[in-house]
């Protein structure tokens, strides 16, 4: 595992301005020794927001946000902790110098490199085949007809692949790309998997290509629409899945639509990228879509990040209906408030916008109905209500899907929604959830092991394991940092605390117990697949929580993390001793154990501050190490 050394993250730090990184991103005033703006991380009109130069810090008066230069960014940018400190490095121009030297880590972290060089390259090679090629002009055609211009092509990169193999494979040899690397990259195959010598054929052939990228914007895999109808092969064909591309934690345009989306405060899911596409050229540009597959809960884990509300815009067609109901479910596990767009039958967003145009679309999004509105409209307009047996069908539907929602609040309101359209009563539509919630793992059939590719139908994963936030980022250091296995190890005392507060520590209890070596891609892999498809599912699926798992420091940001979870037990036994301590038939007994708990609290907490920047406005969950003052724990 390759390790980032303090030094060179303090050196980040040295060499970059607060004033100037935040300048970047926010129009900063002078006013005396500081400087204002506009807060960027809530909506207002007078600036409350300040930058103080000496200290290296911001604050905002008015939402309370406040830290240093790396707090900033991980705000800002949605990043974790590491990936911020490698942006400003980047920056800087800074070397991040690796503290241990790992062969294995070191190699895979080479080929990571050169998939994304393959692609970045490839994707410009098709592009421009697009825009000069001969051979190409029944795709300008194809473009053009679907009412896309040259700026658009250039927006999205999309580019040509040429239908016979040769030309790319002759410049990817120029491009001194090898046979090996661009299997790896999964544009070319093997014509016998068997026999490396038996020559690579090209993935796409003849198709329109779209590149999709991850959430920084690289360039991980294409997308290819065929131009001539051809019923032996797909209408889109993606590349496979390789060691930058998993489908079911892409979303296409997430890249994009990540800034818009905060700014929406809601996403809009399409089902094509077409879609996304046409929505974004627009100005529509919190749109974003998964990539033909089925959404599925890494998809809502991952937009969870940036919003908690989504609108649904899927084809008004039967398998757009099926599609929206799958992904609803996968949202309201995760908590999201969900609505649902209403297409007229016929039309995806595409089609919608190019005849109706941007404005009409606006007003579409701007009546997007509650979902089981939208459902129950649509079955009573199809005369589901007529039949008993429909609409027992259509009862059972409701009580599953209500029973998939964790936000009580939200269900309680969708619960009247259904009352009212089923007339039913709201007591016995309650009896019927709690039935589907004793039933354990009432979902469709089970899915198949890690590395699966399945396409919509026949993926249905098992609900993953309840994993708090905090938790899952501690599973995801045992299983990547030795330093940080045998730390957690010790720690029995503050896990067991934790367990009745927060989900998902037995799961991280399994990991510590079994110990896989951190420094070995096998031996984690192997006890990954020991465990239930759920807490792999929790955990992020295969062998992408040990690739991703590039950490610095395990053992700093181990023990960072556990103080980032006892805050977070600390808060949420202080918020239910705030709630004991507002009843009004308190012992006095009763009354003076809890305010002794609650000063225990405060001044555990208090005692967590001296250690860890702590900003009491903010929710525990955005502990920050002081990084400012030299991303070092006080003594
Ligand atoms: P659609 O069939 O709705 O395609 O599939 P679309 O977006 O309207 O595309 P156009 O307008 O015909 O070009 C929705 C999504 O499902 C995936 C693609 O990601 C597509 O965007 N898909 C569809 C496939 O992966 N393979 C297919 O054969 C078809
Ligand atoms: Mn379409």
């Amino acid at each position: 595992m390759s390790q980032i050394s303090k030094d060179s993250i303090e050196k980040v730090l040295a060499a970059t301005d607060i004033v100037e990184l935040i300048g970047t991103y926010v129009p900063l005033k002078r006013a005396g020794s500081q400087f204002k703006a506009n807060c960027p991380f809530h909506s207002e009109k007078t600036p409350s927001f300040s930058v103080n130069p000496a200290r290296q810090t911001f604050k905002c008066f008015g939402c309370g946000k406040g830290g240093s230069v790396l707090g900033f960014l991980m705000e800002y940018e949605n990043l974790p902790f590491m990936e911020a400190v490698r942006r400003l490095a980047t920056r800087a121009n800074i070397a991040l110098e690796a503290e241990v030297f790992d062969p294995q880590a070191d190699q895979a972290r080479r080929l990571r490199g050169r998939l994304l060089d393959v692609h970045r390259e490839a994707a410009a090679f098709m592009h421009e085949r697009l825009l000069k090629d001969a051979a190409a002009s029944h795709a300008r055609e194809y473009l053009k007809g679907r009412g896309f211009g040259r700026e658009m092509a250039a927006n999205w990169l999309v580019g040509w692949m040429p239908e016979q193999a040769k030309g790319f494979l002759d410049w990817a040899r120029t491009k001194k790309f090898s046979g090996r690397e661009l299997v790896a990259s999964g544009l070319a195959a093997l014509r016998n998997p068997d026999d490396p010598n038996s020559g690579l054929y090209v993935r796409f052939r003849d198709r329109l290509m779209f590149p999709i990228r991850n959430e920084m914007g690289d360039v991980i895999a294409f997308s290819g629409r065929q131009l001539r109808e051809d019923p032996n092969s797909g209408k889109y064909i993606n590349s496979p899945e390789t060691l930058i591309f998993k489908k079911s934690n892409v979303l296409f345009a997430l890249d994009r639509a990540k800034k818009p989306i905060l700014r929406e405060k809601s996403a809009l899911l399409c089902e094509g990228q077409i879609d996304v596409i046409a929505c974004h050229e627009l100005g529509i540009d919190h749109a974003l879509a998964p990539l033909g597959t089925a959404f599925t809960p890494q998809h809502a884990h991952l937009l969870r990040r940036y919003t908690s509300s989504v609108l649904l815009c899927y084809d008004a067609d039967k398998a757009g209906i099926a599609a929206s109901e799958r992904a609803f479910r996968e949202l309201v596990t995760e908590g999201f408030s969900v609505r649902v767009v209403e297409m007229p039958a016929g039309d995806d967003p595409d089609t919608y916008i190019k005849a109706h145009g941007a404005e009409a679309f606006r007003v579409l999004l701007g009546k997007a109905r509650e979902f089981f509105d939208f459902k129950l409209g649509r079955a009573k307009a199809n005369g589901a209500f007529e039949s008993a047996a429909a609409r027992r069908t259509l009862a059972g539907e409701c009580v599953e899907l209500l029973a998939a929602m964790t936000d009580a609040v939200a269900r309680d309101h969708q619960i009247n929604v259904v009352a009212t359209h089923m007339q039913t009563s709201v007591a016995a539509l309650r009896g019927a959830i709690a039935k589907a919630l004793q039933k354990p793992q009432q979902k469709p059939q089970h899915a198949a092991g890690a590395g699966r590719q399945a396409e919509p139908e026949s993926e249905a994963p098992a609900e993953p394991t309840p994993l708090h936030r905090n938790v899952g980022f501690l599973c995801h250091l045992a299983l990547t940092s030795a330093p940080a296995q045998h730390f957690l190890a010790g720690q029995f005392e503050s896990l067991h605390e934790a367990k009745r507060w927060l989900e998902g520590i037995p799961l991280l209890e399994k990991i510590l117990a079994g110990a896989p070596d951190p420094t070995s891609h096998a031996a984690v892999n192997t006890f990954l697949s020991s465990l239930p498809e759920a807490d792999r599912l929790a955990l992020g699926t295969g062998d992408m929580a040990v690739i991703e798992g590039e950490l610095s420091d395990g053992m700093l940001a181990a023990e960072h993390a556990l103080a980032m979870l006892s805050a977070t037990v600390l808060q949420r036994r202080d918020a239910r001793v705030k709630a004991d301590l507002k009843q009004s038939d308190l012992t006095q007994e009763r009354l003076v154990e809890l305010l002794e708990e609650a000063k225990e609290i405060s001044s555990l907490l208090g005692g967590m501050g001296e250690r860890w920047e702590f900003d009491d406005e903010l929710p525990a969950s955005t502990f920050k190490p002081k990084v400012a003052a030299g991303w070092k724990k006080r003594a």
